[in-house]
């Protein structure tokens, strides 16, 4: 057996998502469980080399894992021959400017999404990494959860008939900060950084309704920014410039219409944070980050509206759990696996730059729409 390292900057890495998510849940793991194997018995063997701002964070977060390679200088890891793929987990606004600078430098790149702040942006950092011969990918993470999984088997299974609507509620109360603190990063609460929940979600939401539904062809939308002060890490009172919910309708290709609600000023009444219920001739399903639940049109009561009268049937017990029969990984880190079998051997992966500025096309129409108070076609995206 070979096993071939591959050196891997992971840009952001004192974050949220670069630690958690990418380095411990993902290209530790990988290590952990062996590696990645291809076909051919060589074993792909991912090599982080971490890079951020704050030398004590990551020099405390390196021995915290017995890692030994970390640099605060971006430009001296991007000119090593042992680094093959730039990943950035950085917040969005810094970006752009450091993909660049890994498309200049011929590595292969990985990110976080959104790929970038605007449609131009992302579109030509699409073209540049084309040109350039190297590999992309978009962190699109949702679809390798299990269940979204479980849906799409019943989407590829034929279980719904036609398909006619899709119903996404997602949210939950994001603490303003004051007497507790907030549990997201107040960037994503200010505008003029980067943040806002159209920018943060509507990404996902793109991926997730193209890839089981079909292409998203208009959205309608409304924003809103309900908590307009929070308070920061430091304890500072600040304005919250950007939108913390969005409502919005989704045309897509076929006919169905998608409605998403997106909301960090929400309290939570369902099983799981993200719920889409989806309904067909056939039958219905309801799907969250793990569950997927069906109800078929041969079991569907017969409800009948009589406000008059208490609701006499058990609604929520009318439905069946859709069994896992598969074991399920960590999303984030299967969608690594793939991107490094695709850059290794040249194994297909369709969730690259373009895809991801797709995601961005639509958070920006998106918020066209809300400021312009209409409905935008969003017209197909071509590299
Ligand atoms: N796929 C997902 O489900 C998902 C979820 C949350 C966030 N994200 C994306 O991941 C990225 C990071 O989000 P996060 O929640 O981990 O944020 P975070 O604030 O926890 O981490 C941001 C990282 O960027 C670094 N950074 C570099 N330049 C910076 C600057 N000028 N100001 C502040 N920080 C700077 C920070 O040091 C830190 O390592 C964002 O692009 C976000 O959209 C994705």
């Amino acid at each position: 057996m070979t096993r071939r390292s591959i050196g891997i900057i992971v840009n952001g890495v004192t974050g949220r998502m670069g630690y958690r998510q990418h380095l411990v849940r993902s290209l530790l793991a990988i290590r952990e469980s062996g590696g990645v194997a291809l076909a051919d018995g060589t074993t792909i063997w991912p090599e982080p080399v971490l890079v951020g701002r704050n030398e004590t964070k990551l020099r405390e977060l390196a021995e915290r894992h017995g890692l030994t390679d970390w640099t605060t200088d971006l430009t001296s890891a991007l000119a090593r021959d042992d680094v093959d793929i730039y990943f950035d987990a950085q917040v969005t606004q810094q970006r752009e400017k450091a993909i660049r600078q890994a498309i200049e430098a011929g590595k292969h790149i990985y990110t976080e999404k959104p790929l970038a702040e605007d449609t131009a942006a992302a579109l030509d950092l699409a073209r540049a990494a084309d040109a350039a011969g190297v590999r992309t990918g978009v962190v699109q993470d949702k679809l390798f959860l299990p269940g979204l999984r479980k849906l799409k088997r019943l989407i590829d299974g034929g279980f719904f008939g036609r398909i006619l609507s899709v119903r996404g509620e997602f949210g939950y109360w994001v603490f303003e900060g004051d007497w507790q603190p907030a549990q997201r990063p107040s960037w994503n609460y200010r505008t003029e950084d980067g943040g806002g929940i159209v920018v943060d979600m509507f990404p996902h939401w793109h991926y997730v309704l193209e890839e089981l539904f079909g292409r998203v062809t208009a959205v309608s939308c409304v924003t809103a920014t309900h908590v307009p002060e929070r308070v920061d890490e430091a304890g500072h009172p600040y304005a919250a410039t950007a939108d913390d919910a969005a409502y919005a309708t989704f045309e897509l290709d076929g006919g169905v219409i998608a409605q998403i609600n997106s909301s960090w000023a929400v309290r939570v009444y369902r099983d799981e944070l993200v719920e889409f219920q989806v309904d067909g001739t056939e039958g219905s399903a309801i799907a969250g980050l793990r569950n997927c639940r069906v109800q078929h049109r041969a079991v569907t009561p017969k409800p009948v509206w009589n406000p008059d009268l208490p609701a006499t049937e058990d609604f929520r017990a009318q439905w069946a759990e859709v069994p896992d029969n598969e074991e399920f990984d960590n999303g984030f880190k299967v969608q690594w696996e793939a991107y490094l079998r695709h850059v290794v051997s040249g194994e297909p992966f369709r969730w690259d730059f373009l895809a991801g500025a797709r995601g961005v096309q639509l958070a920006e129409l998106g918020l066209r729409s809300a400021r312009e108070g209409g409905r935008i076609e969003v017209p197909e995206l071509r590299s």
